[in-house]
């Protein structure tokens, strides 16, 4: 291991140098105005894999974004490593508000800044770096590794379900490896036990067939604004508890000693609030915050739209109104059920004096793994050595939707080594990665694979 960790100390500027390669491609995987650049990025990903040392890297197309496979398996009798990321990205807007071009990958302070850096292009490629410096310093990997990198996880990952599923001999393995999540703080390698699920929907109101003056037909005809603020306002009390009907029925409760476990961890409340610049927190009562992101599902509103909101004031009742809503789900929600429940609640609910359309858009399960798992204790070795310093054990709000599939398709427990940071700001204006974190990740891959294969 010696070779391989001075090895990876040498080429520190040259990591960082590739790095900026791959996120200077605007892989937007939402804008079909990017889909020769998302083609690109693949293509890029291929390279990355060559240059690692893979002779096997290769690009499958899909009806939608193109999946990316590599592999080194020449390791006959020990475990397989299923490598899993993505290296699409979420749409710049607001672009006003980057202080430096989401594409124009900039470094200030240590960390570096771009659309990607932190979701998840940095954190794929501490892989490919640990792969190479193992095979350029000994010949050789301690472990099989195959590689899994989508273009479409931003966009709810609509064609990897059924690649994984047509292609489960390809992709036997023994452990899923992921790193797509952010530490807990600054300077506390974390490993992720738990995603959330999601279920996600466009709902339409109409009203009239066009927009009305709203003194001669106020009064007399249903506003669709005051109609879909009514349902939105509906769907949660006043104790923060979701009211659709049998929407907790599923929901695993927090065990006594996952509370604890949680409580442990240096978390406060205040701080938390402060740094989100939120006069106050707010949630299912009954819960800490910790507890409602982690283990709690919730019921959001992603974007509403709707009536007259230019400069000025116009007296006008809007034909339509839209809301972009989603639920977050947890352990053992199931997303089609869910679907179900909110669907007849929202019928019910929606007034008569409207016309409802109702759209459901991506989703995925929400996922939890046992921690007592010899991959996620060797990933707790190998972040120590990476590091200098112990992982706490987190669960995270956001969702992976593949993960459960590894578990529920190949069977395959995932470890989530993520190395990102709770104000690395995914999907905002200013997205970023410590520099310290991802010469650290890649030391933890080398030693993760190492330890993983000499167990
Ligand atoms: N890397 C995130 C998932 C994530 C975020 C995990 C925060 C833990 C904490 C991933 O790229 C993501 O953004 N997922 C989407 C999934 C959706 C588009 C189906 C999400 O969570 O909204
Ligand atoms: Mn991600
Ligand atoms: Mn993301």
């Amino acid at each position: 291991m010696e070779s391989v960790v001075s090895f990876i100390k040498q080429n520190k500027d040259r990591y960082v140098s590739d790095l900026v390669e791959f996120l200077k491609i605007p892989s937007v995987s939402s804008n079909s105005s990017n889909k020769k650049d998302v083609e690109q990025c693949a293509h890029f990903v291929v390279e990355l894999m060559r240059k690692a040392g893979l002779k096997k890297a290769e690009l499958h197309a899909t009806p939608g974004h193109p999946i990316v496979y590599g592999e080194w398996c020449e390791a006959p009798g020990r475990p397989t490593v299923l490598v899993y990321g993505h290296y699409d990205v979420q749409p710049v807007d607001p672009l006003n508000l980057w202080e430096t071009g989401p594409f124009e990958p900039t470094i200030r302070n240590g960390e570096i800044y771009a659309r990607g850096s932190a979701d998840d292009k940095g954190q794929i490629y501490i892989h490919f770096a640990s792969v190479e410096a193992h095979l350029k310093q000994t010949g050789r990997l301690p472990v099989n590794v195959k590689f899994l990198i989508e273009g479409e996880e931003e966009v709810g990952s609509e064609n990897l379900d059924r690649f994984v599923a047509a292609n489960k001999d390809l992709l036997r393995s023994d452990v899923v490896l992921i790193s797509d999540t952010p530490m807990f703080e600054r300077g506390v390698p974390s490993i992720c036990y738990g995603l959330r699920g999601l279920c996600y929907y466009q709902i339409d109101l109409r009203g009239t067939k066009s927009d009305l003056h709203s003194g001669s037909f106020g009064g007399a005809v249903a506003n669709p604004n005051y109609a879909l603020a009514q349902i939105l306002a509906s769907m949660k009390d006043k104790n923060g508890k979701v009211t659709i009907p049998g929407f907790y029925k599923d929901v695993r409760p927090l065990t006594a000693r996952e509370r604890k476990e949680f409580k442990r961890l240096p978390f406060s409340e205040k701080k938390y609030a402060k740094e989100l610049g939120a006069p106050a927190l707010w949630g299912e009562k009954g819960y800490t915050a910790l507890e409602r992101i982690w283990a709690r599902p919730t019921f959001e509103v992603n974007g509403l739209l709707g009536g007259f909101t230019g400069e000025g004031a116009k007296t006008v009742i809007p034909a339509v109104a839209m809301a972009k809503v989603s639920m977050r789900l947890v352990p053992n929600q199931d997303p089609d059920k869910i679907a179900k429940l909110f669907e007849r609640h929202l019928k019910k609910i929606c007034p008569k004096s409207v016309e409802l359309t109702i759209t459901r858009m991506h989703g995925g399960h929400p996922w939890v793994a046992p921690i007592d798992h010899p991959a996620i204790q060797a990933a707790s070795k190998a972040f120590e050595k990476g590091f200098g310093k112990r992982p706490v054990f987190t669960r995270e709000g956001g969702s992976i939707p593949v993960v459960a599939t590894f578990a529920d398709i190949l069977k395959v427990p995932s470890v989530l080594m993520g190395i990102g940071l709770p104000d690395e700001n995914a999907h905002a204006p200013n997205e970023k990665l410590d520099l310290g974190n991802f010469h650290g990740g890649i030391l933890s891959s080398a030693h993760f694979f190492q330890i993983l294969g000499h167990a």
